[in-house]
């Protein structure tokens, strides 16, 4: 059976790969229908990529139907349609006995430590996958690129009516507004980008948007925005280090900066902002079991509406060719995906 092999930086290829075992104990066979494309997907392809080992099967947001199940297994049965949890975390280690299964210390996500998800069918732990009867195959692709603004988004706890400021409107940054406005909160968003912010107005609905210039005015519009104060949530999923150490500037007293983005720079900031607003800085990675399903259940309930997110689709024989277009920010791309079957 052919698989999509990312052979080295630049470099795709159909590949070859055996037919899958019989699921052993606790373990279920899916068949892939759905691949999402996110910006690790893209940064392995350019190379950028720091944990990222070659020669690799990427994907990761998958939506799946479960083929055979193991001896164990009651979570999901054959036929069943998945969201896929791609986190394989050991269950040892200290964090995964505390239940952070998101932040296991030997972590290995499908398609960037392991293989992932661009070939017909393979194996995985059963108890990785988040059934629904209801989502469309696409939409339980799209549920791990939500679950990390869930999880971002859980980390900063907002409160009903407490302004919560989103830098960056990438696909992290819209993943995160979704849950910010689930919340109740409110949302605001910078981005450099006129095309991004447009985006977020006109297609998810948020009405505060500030484009970021470089004379810092946007913080005497932010403060305008909130009635003369400064939000008190501030999440930055740019993977800009810049704006990652400016973005405690833009918290009030008291406040909750989340980095939901990476960098691998150096991230610095006077103390003193921190210290005098008795800042409280938190990281993201990941997100846990419970938050897919609840993302499950929103996109169920209607309280997620994922019709704006799907911009590109290319069918798995055409994707080799497709893939360096939607690197071009003329496509405009926010979310690409691969029908496998
Ligand atoms: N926490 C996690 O587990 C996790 C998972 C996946 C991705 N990420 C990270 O999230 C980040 C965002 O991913 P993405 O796919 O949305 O990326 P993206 O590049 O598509 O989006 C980033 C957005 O930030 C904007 N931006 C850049 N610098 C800015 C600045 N100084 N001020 C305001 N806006 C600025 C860009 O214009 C762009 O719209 C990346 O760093 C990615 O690695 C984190
Ligand atoms: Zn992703
Ligand atoms: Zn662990």
């Amino acid at each position: 059976m052919k698989a999509i092999q990312l052979e080295k930086p630049l470099h795709f290829r159909h590949i070859d790969v055996p037919e899958p075992e019989k699921p052993q104990r606790g373990q279920a066979l899916v068949r892939v229908h759905r691949v999402g494309i996110c910006g690790s997907d893209y940064s392995g392809y350019l190379g950028k990529m720091p944990f990222y080992s070659y020669p690799r099967i990427p994907g990761h947001e998958l939506g799946v139907e479960v083929l055979a199940v193991g001896d164990g297994v009651t979570n999901v049965k054959t036929g069943d349609r998945c969201s896929v949890e791609p986190y394989m975390n050991c269950e040892k280690c200290p964090a995964c006995q505390r239940g952070n299964s998101n932040c296991c210390e030997v972590l290995q996500v499908l398609g960037v430590h392991t293989d992932g998800g661009l070939r017909p069918c393979f194996l995985l732990p059963a108890r990785k996958l988040h059934p629904s009867t209801k989502l469309t195959l696409e939409q339980l692709a799209l549920v791990e690129t939500l679950a990390i603004g869930c999880h971002a988004v859980n980390r900063a706890n907002p409160q009903p009516g407490e302004a919560a400021l989103v830098i960056g409107a990438g696909p992290i940054g819209l993943a995160t507004l979704e849950f910010v406005k689930v919340s109740g909160a409110r949302p605001i968003v910078f981005d450099l980008s006129s095309v991004r912010l447009d985006f977020c107005k006109n297609r998810l609905g948020v009405k505060d948007v500030i484009e970021i210039k470089a004379d810092g005015s946007e913080v005497a519009a932010l403060t305008e925005l909130c009635g003369g104060n400064l939000p008190t949530v501030v999440i930055d999923a740019t993977g800009s280090n810049k704006s990652m150490g400016n973005a405690l500037n833009y918290a009030g007293f008291t406040g909750r900066v989340v980095y939901v983005g990476i960098t691998t720079q150096e991230i610095s900031f006077p103390h003193s902002v921190m210290h005098r607003r008795e800042l409280t800085l938190l990281s993201s990675r990941n997100a846990l079991p419970r938050e897919f399903r609840r993302i499950i259940q929103l996109i169920e309930e209607g309280r997620i509406d994922t019709r704006p997110w799907i911009t590109h689709q290319a069918p798995f024989d055409a994707m080799i060719n497709e893939f360096p277009n939607w690197l071009k920010p003329e496509t405009r791309v926010i979310k690409a995906i691969v029908n496998v079957q």
